[in-house]
Formats: C-alpha cells, sequence, structure tokens
C-alpha cells in the first residue's frame, strides 16, 4: 500500500518535471534568443532537483562563495532532507494555482524571486538544522541582497507557501508558517522589541497576509484568517477572520473557507467600512 503511494507520488513528482520541460522546449522555438539559457537551467537536466540547484547557486553567487560552490551545498541538503524537494514542489504549485500572473510552472521556477528566496530560504534551515550556523547565516545574507528577501534560517515554514511578488518580506527568527500560506510584498513577521526569546508570530494554515502588513509579536493568527494590506497586527486573532487597520481590529468573517488558496481578495473592500 504504502509503495504504491510512493510510486503515484513518484508519477506525480514527474509529471510536474515533465511539464515543465514540455513548456520549456516550447518557449526555446518561439524565443530562440533564450535557447542556451533555457537549455542550462531546465532542458540540460534529468530532474527537478538538479535544475533547481544550478539555477539557485547561480543566483546566490558571489566572489565570497561562487556557483559551483554553493551548488554542491544545495545538492547535499537536497539529497539528505528529500522533503525539500517535496515542498518545492508544494511552492511551486501554490503559485501556479494562486498567482494570476502565472500561466505555467516554468515560470515560478524560472522568474519569481518569492520562488527563489523560499527555496534557498529551505537550504540555509537545513543547515541551521545542522548546526552549521555560519554558513546558514551566510545563505540568508545573500537571498536577502539578491531577492530583497529577509527570513532567518531558524524560523519555520511549512510548504505550499506562496510569497507573492516577495520585495521586502522579512520573517524573524521565532516566527512560525504553517502549510498554504499566501504572503505578498513588504510584510513583516517581527517582534515587537519588548519580547526576547519566543518574540516572533505563529500563522496558521491557509492565511492570506495581504501587502506591507506588520505582524509583530507572538501573537497568533488563527487559520484561514485574512489580513488586509497595510494591517498593523499587535494582537491574536481568530481562525477565519478578516482583519484590518492600524492598529488591526477583526471587521468580519475572511471571504471563505480558504482565503490563502483562493486568493479572494474582494472582502478586503470591507476596509472602506472602517471609513
Ligand atoms: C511602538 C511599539 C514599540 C509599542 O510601544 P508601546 O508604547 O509599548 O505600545 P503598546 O503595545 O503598549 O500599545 C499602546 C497602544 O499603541 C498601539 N500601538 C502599538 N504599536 C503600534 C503601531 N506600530 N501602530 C499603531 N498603533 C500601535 C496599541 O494598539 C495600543 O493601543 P491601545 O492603547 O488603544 O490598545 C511597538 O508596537 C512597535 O511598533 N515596535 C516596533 C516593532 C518593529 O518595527 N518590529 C519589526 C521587527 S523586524
Amino acid at each position: 500500500m504504502e509503495n504504491s503511494h510512493a510510486q503515484v507520488m513518484q508519477d506525480k513528482q514527474d509529471s510536474l518535471w515533465n511539464s515543465i520541460r514540455k513548456d520549456v522546449a516550447v518557449q526555446v522555438e518561439r524565443e530562440p534568443i533564450l535557447a542556451s539559457f533555457l537549455h542550462a537551467t531546465i532542458l540540460n537536466h534529468t530532474s527537478m532537483e538538479a535544475a533547481l540547484s544550478f539555477h539557485l547557486a547561480n543566483k546566490l553567487d558571489s566572489a565570497v562563495a561562487p556557483a559551483l560552490l554553493i551548488r554542491e551545498v544545495i545538492d547535499e541538503a537536497l539529497q539528505a532532507d528529500p522533503t525539500i524537494a517535496a515542498a518545492a514542489r508544494a511552492d511551486l504549485l501554490a503559485v501556479d494555482q494562486r498567482d494570476s500572473a502565472c500561466h505555467s510552472l516554468y515560470e515560478p521556477f524560472l522568474f519569481f524571486k518569492g520562488f527563489h528566496a523560499l527555496q534557498a530560504w529551505r537550504v540555509a534551515h537545513w543547515l541551521w538544522q545542522q548546526n552549521r550556523r555560519s554558513l546558514a547565516l551566510f545563505v540568508q545574507h545573500r537571498i536577502s541582497v539578491v531577492f530583497g528577501v529577509d527570513i532567518h534560517p531558524a524560523a519555520h515554514l511549512g510548504q505550499g507557501i506562496l510569497l507573492d511578488h516577495a520585495t521586502g518580506i522579512v520573517i524573524g527568527e521565532t516566527a512560525v508558517v504553517e502549510d498554504n500560506v499566501s504572503i505578498m510584498q513588504s510584510v513583516t513577521l517581527g517582534g515587537t522589541g519588548k519580547e526576547s526569546g519566543d518574540r516572533h508570530p505563529k500563522v496558521r494554515c491557509g492565511v492570506l497576509i495581504g501587502a506591507g502588513t506588520k505582524i509583530l509579536g507572538n501573537i497568533e493568527i488563527g487559520r484561514c484568517s485574512q489580513i488586509a494590506s497595510g494591517s498593523v497586527v499587535l494582537k491574536s486573532v481568530p481562525e477565519k477572520s478578516l482583519v484590518a487597520g492600524v492598529p488591526a481590529k477583526v471587521i468580519g468573517e475572511a471571504s471563505c473557507d480558504q482565503p490563502a488558496l483562493s486568493m479572494n481578495q474582494c472582502a478586503l473592500s470591507q476596509v472602506d467600512q472602517l471609513g
């Protein structure tokens, strides 16, 4: 039973990678100027993992740690912990399903820096768990410089996560982001500056966090809640709530059962009711 489940999962994984390769082959015909780039990043690789380590390493390349060296670290992480690649696949599907600007799986894989930052963070997190803290912090630093996204390697993030646009996202050391959360640009999951130790937000499954929102302190954002853009959230939020304002208040119920999945931001128009 378990074996057949594993086989089904393997087939699904291959179909994701095959679908990326198929769409990229079409792009080679359509845009010959990108042919060598598309071959180097996708078509020359036999697995998503190999392509991911190649592409991320080139993004994170620096004089201190060139792409070849960084790729070895990424490969090591991917081989040691298969949940990293599984989470990458779930993240890719999340972008494809939730980002209306995404029309094919190859687009986030090659071009969306929220996806790149998240996968590079997964490597930094693995390094942190191995107690290789200086290298984890080095990777965090490169992610921050290259993608403008700053996620502490000790934070805990689930899978099926969308970092949309991603510029300016900051996630602190003791933050938790569970599965299937969608986070827009310029969101901070930070401390208030008044607490030490466990001082960052805990964001439960299925939450949608609007652009520019600041969630501060060791507070809980209940599952499937929706936070309006520009909110400053300082208190815990019950599940399935719609929250808005500075400081944020509950102004209603989330627009649907899974706001992060539907990316339904219509209910955010209720923010106007705040006056
Ligand atoms: C301002 C700050 C230091 C809190 O200061 P404080 O004087 O201890 O404030 P309190 O938590 O006691 O709240 C006092 C009131 O101000 C409000 N308030 C606190 N911070 C606020 C903010 N950033 N924006 C708007 N209102 C805020 C609270 O809601 C509260 O209102 P109430 O009395 O009507 O309930 C803190 O909230 C803050 O903003 N720190 C900066 C954190 C930051 O930038 N973190 C990012 C780290 S990456």
